[in-house]
């Protein structure tokens, strides 16, 4: 918690300059005969009042949302551990998110990142960041990319890029949404490879894809399946979903026969208006199948998986995808329904009226037995649920009889001890390095496999170590 406060405090330095930065901007551009370097500069760049004015309105709703976060932090309850805990500073905040990759991407520009780096003082293999600044732009010694960049801005930070993403916040200008589905044909035996949140690009979301790879490699005959449940930080940005997630995603780029590749929208890969995640993801060939809609069904006569979207419209699942998966699962009666979507209708962590709500909205799908089992991500933790049990606004009642949180795949999140009662299974083993002061303790990450055979099916969670720590036959 400690950490935690501490990351807030920066990046609220962080923010504050931004937003100083930008009241100069403004001051330089009101005044035609200003000839300071600032005004010059903002001249020569072509920035416009309105594009300061949509950068403007970017700042200051981040602010908005960082000062939630710090109340947050300062009524979330301690640590389990004995020690201070740490994880990345990935807050569900569209507009602080946004400002997180924006910093970053500039520094980028600006070539001021210095070559990858383990984590801490140990320099562990399982490093949290992959990049940190050079020595000449680091106010402060051991900056953490993966937390927050906290340079301090200058009138570097005004790109053509900056200029984009803050006129597409300020003008709500959302990549559009696809309501052509792909319903895809699914073979008899058949491998699943699932992870969620893996879209961090760090180094232990590196090494769950080389885990994956191995599951994808040892089921060399049977048609696989690899699905991310969503999230590419901070922001979904073209560039953050060709860095962090194309180059790394275990199918080979190019694609490969027999193996095909999905993707779930989350809320992360929203913050940018969602032109990452439709155009650079699913416009990739290995995402072909999905044609470059935000949900889907894959199926055959005993098991029907239908991806949905909740993040276009953050936390909200559009009636028309309901009925559009209801209709899909009516067709297939004796298939057995599987859910999968990025945000969760159930949580033993977080504050449940957003579950509630979704759970509210997928009602026609969790009655009369049409969904078995449902996947998600979101939290950043390995969860499964004993069967849940629903009841809705209007006295009707629901049951999912498996449900699970998989979103363990790529972000570093404080360790949890406790396996709350409605859970049959969490995660809690963790990974730690560094000594004394530098230590810092993480969950464990992980991902899922899902092998089907006719109507049979076995599923194995395997932990980035490569153990098996739960199974379930279906
Ligand atoms: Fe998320």
């Amino acid at each position: 918690m400690i950490h935690e406060l501490i990351k807030l405090k920066k990046l609220r330095e962080q923010v504050e300059a931004w937003s100083s930065l930008v009241e100069s901007a403004q001051a330089a551009l009101d005044d035609p005969n200003a000839t300071s370097e600032a005004a010059t500069f903002f001249k020569e760049k072509k920035w416009s009042r309105e594009d300061v004015g949509a950068l403007a309105k970017l700042v200051a709703k981040a602010s908005e949302e960082l000062q939630i976060e710090m109340e947050k932090a300062k009524k979330a309850p301690a640590p389990e551990e004995d020690e201070d805990s740490d994880g990345a500073f990935i807050p569900s905040q569209a507009a602080l998110s946004t400002l997180q990759m924006l910093i970053e991407m500039v520094n980028i520009d600006a070539n001021l990142l210095a070559r990858p780096q383990g984590q801490g003082l140990a320099g562990s293999d399982t490093s949290q960041q992959v990049r940190e600044l050079k020595a000449e732009a680091q106010p402060s010694p051991g900056q953490k990319l993966f937390y927050s960049v906290l340079d301090e801005p200058g009138a570097r930070y005004f790109t053509e890029g900056a200029k984009a993403v803050a006129w597409r916040w300020a003008n709500n200008a959302w990549h559009a949404f696809s309501n052509s589905p792909a319903i895809a044909p699914l073979a008899k035996k058949a491998r699943l490879v699932i992870v969620g949140d893996w879209g961090s690009g760090v180094g232990r979301a590196q090494d769950i894809a080389n885990l994956m790879r191995k599951e994808i490699d040892a089921a060399p005959g049977v048609e696989r399946h690899v699905i991310h449940l969503g999230d590419i930080y901070f922001a979904g940005w073209p560039k953050e979903c060709r860095d962090r997630f194309l180059a790394y995603w275990p199918v080979k780029p190019g694609g490969e026969p027999g193996i095909a590749s999905w993707c779930l929208n989350g809320n992360h890969d929203m913050y940018c208006g969602g032109d990452g995640y439709f155009d650079v993801v699913l416009g990739d060939v290995r995402f072909a199948q999905q044609k470059q809609c935000s949900y889907f069904a894959l199926r055959n006569d005993d098991w029907q998986f239908i991806g949905l979207d909740t993040a276009y419209d953050e936390w909200h699942l559009p009636a028309r995808q309901v009925d559009w998966a209801a209709d899909r699962f009516k067709e297939k009666p004796k298939a057995k329904g599987v859910l999968l979507s990025h945000h969760q209708p159930f949580s033993s962590f977080e504050s449940q009226d957003k579950a509630k709500a979704l759970a509210e909205q997928a009602a026609p799908l969790l009655k009369n037995g049409l969904t078995s089992a449902w996947f998600w991500g979101h939290e950043h933790r390995c969860a499964i649920y004993k069967p849940l049990s629903f009841t809705f606004a209007d006295g009707s009642t629901g049951v999912l009889p498996f449900g699970a949180c998989f979103g363990h795949g790529g972000v570093p999140t404080s360790p949890k001890r406790e396996s709350p009662p409605e859970t049959l299974h969490t995660l809690t083993a963790t990974e730690s390095n560094g000594f004394f002061l530098t230590k810092e303790n993480f969950a464990r990450m992980g991902f899922v496999v899902l092998d089907i055979d006719g109507a049979k099916g076995r599923l194995r969670c395997i932990d980035e170590r490569g153990n098996e720590h739960f199974t379930r036959d279906f």
